[in-house]
């Protein structure tokens, strides 16, 4: 965010976006449920050009043993930026942001988890980022949803995720890179379709309390209609072709 590159036009006189989407259209959404023989659970997604590959393991013994909780399960959360996902070689060690993003995804997840079925054990979901273009942690969330399920998890719901945001004075549906970096506003929103509450809700930027509700509003749209995906990918492994 911040206006790195003044000259992008993020919205043509037609109302269309610097990638061609329109105002409230997400990125192509691929999510594929499996995968990873050695995981417990695990799920593949493209959101766009971003590629996120989790794996679930567990629920299993907690290491370190005073990490435990004898009244209910943990969840961990490691999401990890591979060196080669962006444009400048990340380092690999773990950044701030990336300690974030795990915390934020894992708190994302818990409301959605009954880890009180399983005292004592913690449930692991590793989240690798194989190539980010902006709304790494939606898709990431989404991904590891399908994946805690694929793991045979109990879940109270799934949790979607994309982002809303504003470019050009307007409010728009899955922020890209480049609308992130030279856009007015980024809020990313995770909810529970079922339930009807939200679970991640961040805001880097400025809008009016009227934007503010508008990009809420669009922005449960899309996770609705990412829900449905999610939906897909698991019946696609478990039913075949999206039967049921
Ligand atoms: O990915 P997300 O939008 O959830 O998080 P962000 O911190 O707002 O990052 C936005 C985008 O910046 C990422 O998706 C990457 O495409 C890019 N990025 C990068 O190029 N280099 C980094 N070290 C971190 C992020």
């Amino acid at each position: 965010m911040g206006g790195r590159d003044a000259t992008m036009v993020l919205l043509d006189e037609n109302g269309i976006r610097c990638d061609g989407r329109k105002v409230d259209e997400t990125r192509r959404v691929m999510i594929r449920a499996g995968g990873l023989k050695n995981a417990d659970g695990s799920a593949y997604i493209e959101f766009g050009d971003n590629k996120i590959l989790v794996g679930v393991f567990g629920p299993r013994d907690v290491h370190p043993k005073h990490m435990s909780n004898t009244d209910t399960g943990i969840l961990r959360v490691r999401y990890h930026m591979e060196p080669f996902s962006v444009g400048e070689r990340k380092n690999p060690a773990p950044s701030r942001r990336e300690i974030e993003i795990s915390k934020v995804i894992k708190e994302a997840l818990e409301p959605a988890v009954m880890l009180e079925k399983f005292p004592r054990t913690a449930v692991d979901v590793f989240i690798e980022v194989l190539q980010a273009d902006g709304g790494t942690r939606c898709a990431a969330l989404t991904a590891a949803s399908v994946a805690l399920a694929d793991a045979g998890i109990p879940m109270r719901d799934m949790v979607a995720a994309v982002a809303a945001g504003k470019v050009a004075d307007t409010v728009i549906l899955d922020v890209n890179n480049e609308e992130d970096q030279a856009g007015q506003a980024d809020m990313p929103i995770g909810y529970m379709p079922s339930l009807g509450k939200i679970t991640l809700l961040q805001l880097d930027g400025v809008l009016t309390p009227e934007e503010y509700k508008k990009c809420v509003d669009v922005g449960v749209k899309g996770c609705k209609d990412v829900y449905e995906l999610q939906k897909k990918a698991l019946k696609d492994k478990y039913f075949g072709n999206g039967g049921d």
